[in-house]
Formats: C-alpha cells, sequence, structure tokens
C-alpha cells in the first residue's frame, strides 16, 4: 500500500488539489466502469473542497450524472441540522451539481433506531454500491478526515465500532460527544479503491506526526488500525505537516 503524502500551504490550496485529484479518479472510475462512487467525509475541512468542486472551473470537469454519492458517517440529528454532515455537503456541493437525487444516498440517523439506521444504510449500501468478490462495498474513492485523537469516521479511540470486522455500517455511542453516530466500518474502508485523507491546521499536527512518522503498532489511534488494499493519499496543509521531516510531501 503506498501511502503518498501532499502538503500545500493552506486550506484552500489543499481543497484546489483535492479537488484535482477527485477529478481524475472520476474520469478513471467512469471510462473503466461507468460510474465514479464517492464517499463524503464530514466535519468542517471538506466544506472548502465541496465549494470548490461546486465552482464553475470544477463543477464542468466532472460528469455528475455518472456521480453516486455515499457518506462515511452521520450524526443522530435531522438532515437540516446544522451538525448534519449531509446538510453541510448539500449546501456546498449538492445543491449546486446535476447529481441524481436517487444517486445521493445520505444516512438516515432517525436516532430513536440507531442501529436499524445502520443496518438500513447496510442495505442501501448492498442495493447500490459495487461490491467486491467479498461482497464487500468497493467505492472508488473514500473521502476522510481525522481528528486530533486519530479518528476517522466515527471510528473513535476505545469505541465498540473498531472492533467491526464483519457488518459494513454501525451504530456507534461516542462518549466524547454523548450522542449516537453512524459511521462505516474498518472493511469497507480497507476495501476502497482509493483513500483521500483531507487534514488541515495546527491542532492535527501532533497525531500527523504520530500517524505518518511514528507508527506505534501497541498503541495505534483508529486510523493506523485501517489496513488499505487500495492507494491512500494525504493532503495536508503546512500546520498540519509542521511535525513531519523537511522534505516529506510534493
Ligand atoms: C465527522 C467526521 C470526522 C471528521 C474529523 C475531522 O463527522 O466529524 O466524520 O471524522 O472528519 O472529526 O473533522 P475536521 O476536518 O472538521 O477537523
Amino acid at each position: 500500500m503506498a501511502v503518498v503524502i501532499s502538503v500545500d500551504a493552506d486550506i484552500a490550496r489543499v481543497s484546489r488539489r483535492a479537488a484535482q485529484r477527485l477529478v481524475t479518479l472520476a474520469d478513471a472510475a467512469c471510462a473503466a466502469r461507468g460510474a465514479f462512487h464517492l464517499v463524503l467525509s464530514g466535519g468542517t475541512t471538506p466544506r472548502c473542497l465541496y465549494q470548490t468542486l461546486a465552482a464553475p472551473e470544477f463543477q464542468r470537469t466532472i460528469d455528475w450524472t455518472r456521480v453516486h454519492i455515499y457518506f462515511g458517517d452521520e450524526r443522530a440529528v435531522p438532515p437540516d441540522h446544522p451538525d448534519s454532515n449531509y446538510g453541510m455537503a448539500k449546501a456546498a456541493l449538492l445543491d449546486h451539481v446535476p447529481i441524481p437525487p436517487a444517486q445521493i444516498h445520505r444516512i438516515d440517523v432517525a436516532f430513536a433506531s440507531v442501529r436499524q439506521d445502520a443496518a438500513h444504510y447496510a442495505q442501501t449500501l448492498a442495493r447500490s454500491a459495487p461490491q467486491d468478490a467479498q461482497g464487500v462495498p468497493q467505492f472508488d474513492l473514500i473521502l476522510l478526515g481525522m481528528g486530533p485523537d486519530g479518528h476517522t469516521a466515527s471510528l473513535f479511540p476505545s469505541s465498540c465500532i473498531l472492533r467491526e470486522q464483519h457488518r459494513c455500517v454501525a451504530a456507534v455511542y461516542v462518549d466524547k460527544f454523548q450522542t449516537w453516530r453512524v459511521s462505516l466500518t474498518y472493511p469497507v474502508l480497507n476495501h476502497a479503491r482509493h483513500l483521500l485523507f483531507l487534514v488541515t491546521g495546527a491542532d492535527k499536527a501532533a497525531v500527523v506526526g504520530r500517524v505518518l512518522v511514528t507508527p506505534s503498532p501497541s498503541a495505534a489511534v483508529p486510523v493506523q488500525r485501517i489496513v488499505a488494499q487500495g492507494e491512500v493519499e494525504w493532503l495536508l496543509d503546512r500546520a498540519a505537516a509542521a511535525e513531519l521531516p523537511a522534505g516529506i510531501g510534493v
């Protein structure tokens, strides 16, 4: 598994590089398989990427009618709630590009039965996403972020979801935020054709250094427990890359 690291001055340049990579991967997927199955990440970092993709320069470079959208995780809130990952992506990108609505698969977290919501999304993936030889959903690209504690999606340290090796989607109670979430699990991340981490900000520098420079298997953070079968790229800004040795990152 080759890991490619790039470092750009700021989040705008990181987002532009990510948009260019996404266009390249979309073209390749559509040429090879007729569609591009893309998992969006949540939080705040990717908003700039989504807005970049929605701008005229990039909007015309992707055949959005062949793009299928999924989500890496979702909070237990309605889609119009300020914390909704779907709501953020909808405002920044999905409302501005011609993706057929039937190709946008949001995670519907009713909260009343969060485990049933996870099972329902797993059925959505089984119905809509390409499956590999092991019957695991295989996405062309999964966008991911990383928290200062090394979590990604909703795979948080010490959470039960870290042990999930069979189900593709699971509900997880996040002690840190005292709330439920629904998240893709390691099997799906591991089987993706391409993982692309967007990590920016000085508060991520320590964990970036730990993950990319001095991994300690005995005390691995959730990101380090991904065993990717596909390509992995890290797109960082200078602040997040501050603890990387000089010369790392193109
Ligand atoms: C979420 C994301 C989460 C996010 C990290 C980093 O729902 O919040 O799935 O994993 O990517 O917390 O968030 P920022 O990019 O906003 O720092």
